[in-house]
């Protein structure tokens, strides 16, 4: 898939920036939408809450790996470095399915407004962007 260790570090570094961006504008829309819509949608509350926990999970999980897993090398210096990085990828995708089921399945009811159409289509851009990079680093970690 890559040519060198280098351009997939390089990859995952991109990746993790690409996060770094896309994940802070959601958790405001969330909240705006479930103001305007809560009492006619209950879980979009829970949707707000699981959004902020995986913000503040993913969001300690990139500075770790920048700090264990720099661009100048192939992956983390040691075993445990990652064991940790690994288990921080089982408690992100179980957010994830919470957040998915929260959210139905990211798809929108019919009478969703043009806000909360852009925040399911973000969360489900986010989870699928979530779910390749632990793929690829989950492949480098285990070999
Ligand atoms: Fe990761």
């Amino acid at each position: 898939m890559y040519e060198n260790a280098r351009s997939a570090a390089q990859d995952l570094r991109e990746r993790r920036q690409t996060l770094r961006e896309s994940l802070p504008p959601l958790l405001p829309l969330a909240q705006k939408v479930a103001r305007v819509h809560g009492a006619h949608d209950p879980y979009l509350e829970k949707v707000t809450v699981l959004l902020g926990a995986l913000a503040e999970r993913v969001t300690d999980h990139l500075d770790r790996e920048d700090l264990l897993w720099p661009v100048e090398r192939s992956g983390p210096a040691g075993t445990a470095d990652a064991v940790i990085l690994k288990a921080d990828h089982v408690e992100v995708r179980m957010l994830l399915y919470e957040l998915r089921a929260a959210a139905g399945g990211y798809v929108p009811p019919d009478w969703a407004c043009g806000s909360y159409r852009r925040l399911l289509y973000g969360l489900e851009r986010l989870h699928a962007e979530l779910f390749l990079q632990m793929e690829i680093e989950n492949q480098t970690l285990s070999s």
